[in-house]
């Protein structure tokens, strides 16, 4: 993943407060900030130049004299031979030309593709141990064409490795979202059917009430008439007109 302008100041400002040297100078600062970020952008020239109070052209001025340094993100993969004097003798060059060939670059530089940065170290710190390579910052000590190859080999087939680990969990997540979906999918159902099943039974509870009321109903209604006929017949005066009662 791309670092933003942003998170490149924090890392290189924590690259230069982070150094172990009792004596912080732009060169030491410029070096924790490449060690870190592999290449320095214009945030960590900036932060050199706060840091160590020189100014941002001083700070420019010692980055470009220095081939070591550069100003571009560095391919996937570095790949370093030492043509230091003692791996010289040792026989850097055969197995310089052999990574060169491998990589096919004329000398230091990027392959076309990104995959490598090869670079030419002026002492890789083992000189006993020439001629010295390093793959990845991994130093590896009395190297010769054919192991500094094979290296490079390895790199490459470990970023297969990677790209199949990639898709294999990219797989991975595609088949527990749609296991995700599926279980949702089933919940939303279920809900569905048990609400239908409520307002089913709220209906027929309803309709029940209803038949219950109409059947209280009508023994009322068959009374009226009785009473309003015995009612009425109480009501028939005699014929003298008053009440055969009284
Ligand atoms: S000269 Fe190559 S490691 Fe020192």
């Amino acid at each position: 993943m791309t670092a933003t302008p942003t998170g490149l100041r924090e890392e290189a400002r924590q690259a230069i407060a982070d150094q172990s040297a009792r004596v912080v100078t732009v060169l030491s600062s410029l070096l924790a900030a490449q060690d870190k970020l592999g290449y320095l952008p214009p945030e960590a020239i900036d932060e050199t130049a706060q840091r160590t109070s020189a100014s941002t052209n001083e700070v420019w001025g010692v980055a470009s004299f220095y081939p070591n340094f550069r100003f571009t993100p560095p391919a996937r993969h570095t790949v370093e031979v030492c043509w230091g004097p003692a791996c010289h003798i040792l026989g850097a060059q055969p197995l310089l030309r052999g990574v060169m060939e491998r990589l096919g670059l004329d000398g230091e530089g990027d392959t076309p593709d990104g995959t490598f940065t090869l670079r030419l170290n002026t002492c890789l710190g083992v000189c006993p141990h020439g001629p010295a390579t390093s793959f990845d910052h991994e130093i590896v000590g009395r190297a010769t064409r054919e192991t500094a190859v094979r290296h490079i080999d390895l790199l490459l087939a470990s970023d297969v490795e990677e790209g199949r680990s990639a898709v294999l969990e990219a797989e991975t997540e595609r088949v527990k979202a749609e296991r995700d979906a599926r279980v949702a999918a089933a919940a939303l159902v279920a809900a569905e059917a048990a609400a239908e099943a409520e307002a089913a039974a709220e209906a027929d509870a309803d309709a029940d009430a209803d038949a219950g009321a109409e059947a209280g109903a009508e023994p009322d209604d068959a009374e009226s008439p009785d009473a309003d006929a015995d009612g009425e017949a109480g009501a028939e005066p005699d014929a003298d007109g008053t009440d055969s009662d009284e």
